[in-house]
């Protein structure tokens, strides 16, 4: 079951252009692409007659004609020609979802579109901001329920098992957590003192010696992540301390998207407070940070199959404890949903 109100990314902004095409998300099927202004358009990709997908069609200006009896729909789904008796019926028209581009995405609104605010679009902070750096990769496809994603993003402590090579300290395995929640999500952190930088960090922070490590790992609801990474010189982190003019910040922005109950793309990027013209770095950032999420998803691809054949039920740990209270108010928040849609239709 999936959040309907909400926004999810439907596909980097220049995956989407002039030709027709379809994509799922929430296990929908969506025609996708650009009017010629440029504008996004988004139509449930099934004539209404019989229901051919529209991404079959033909994209003509602004409007698409099917492929099988050429009804054509404007960019809002109203059926604006069919053919036979000269009228066009009154249950002629497709869903039009809400789509809004920004920091390099397209949104899209997957409920009622009369309650879509881009202002509830996730904030995003430093970005566009010239003194930080930004790096990308290309989408991911996950054979995973997105949830998954979700809990492996609420887990500091995988790093020291899944990502020994990149993310991994000695600290990473026993530091205890803290979980807060929040109105929007939660957020599992610790302060792990004068360690050795974990093997992709000490390539980059721009000091020498032991650090001070923040893991803020917090995912807001639907299925949204923030996973801030703080290093400053050994005795100069904590939670109060005033930070160091050689701090390092990493902010990693994760975007899970559900294809459908077993499948998921991934968005991510990574905003850093150094070099921010490095293109060097930057390429080194993306293909380490690549190297490890194609670690975690092996790992969660594997999860997926494990958790659906259980021969015995799984346990959960004093670790999860972020992980499970996400998902249970996230829940009650599809819950509600639901309750309130049947009531509205009663
Ligand atoms: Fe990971």
């Amino acid at each position: 079951m999936f959040l309907k109100n909400a926004w999810y990314v439907a596909a980097w902004d220049h995956e989407i252009t002039r030709e027709l095409q379809q994509i799922t998300v929430l296990g929908e099927k969506i025609c996708v692409f650009r009017s010629e202004a440029g504008d996004l358009v988004g139509l449930e990709d099934a004539c209404p007659h019989r229901k051919l997908p529209l991404s079959k069609g033909r994209i003509k200006g602004d409007t698409v004609e099917c492929g099988y009896h050429g009804l054509t729909f404007d960019c809002a789904g109203q059926c604006v020609w069919a053919p036979g008796t000269g009228r066009i019926p009154s249950n002629a028209k497709v869903h039009a979802y809400p789509l809004h581009e920004k920091y390099g995405l397209v949104w899209i609104w997957m409920g009622n579109p009369a309650l879509a605010e881009t202002s509830d679009i996730f904030e995003i902070e430093n970005y566009g901001d010239p003194a930080w750096g930004i790096n990308r990769g290309a989408a991911m496809e996950l054979d995973c329920n997105y949830l998954l994603m979700c809990d492996n993003l609420l887990d500091p402590t995988h790093v020291a098992w899944v990502h020994q090579s990149s993310f991994a300290a000695e600290a990473t395995k026993d530091t205890p957590l803290r979980i807060t929640k929040t109105d929007d999500g939660v957020i599992v952190h610790r302060w792990m003192m004068d360690h050795e930088p974990a093997p992709f960090y000490k390539k980059i922070v721009e000091f020498e010696g032991n650090c001070d490590r923040l893991q803020h790992y917090e995912v807001r609801y639907p299925s949204h992540a923030l996973i801030k990474a703080v290093f400053t010189p050994a005795g100069t982190g904590g939670p109060d301390g005033p930070l160091h003019e050689k701090t390092f910040v990493m902010d990693s922005y994760n975007f899970m998207t559900p294809t459908n109950e077993g499948q998921t793309r991934y968005y991510w990027f990574q905003l850093r407070n150094i070099r921010p013209h490095d293109e060097a770095l930057s390429e080194m950032m993306t293909a380490d940070v690549q190297h490890a999420f194609d670690e975690d998803r092996d790992v969660l691809n594997e999860i997926q199959k494990g958790m659906s054949n259980k021969r015995s039920p799984h346990i959960d740990l004093p670790i999860d404890g972020g992980q499970l209270r996400f998902r249970r108010q996230l829940q009650a928040m599809i819950n509600e949903e639901q309750q309130v849609d049947r009531q509205m239709a009663e």
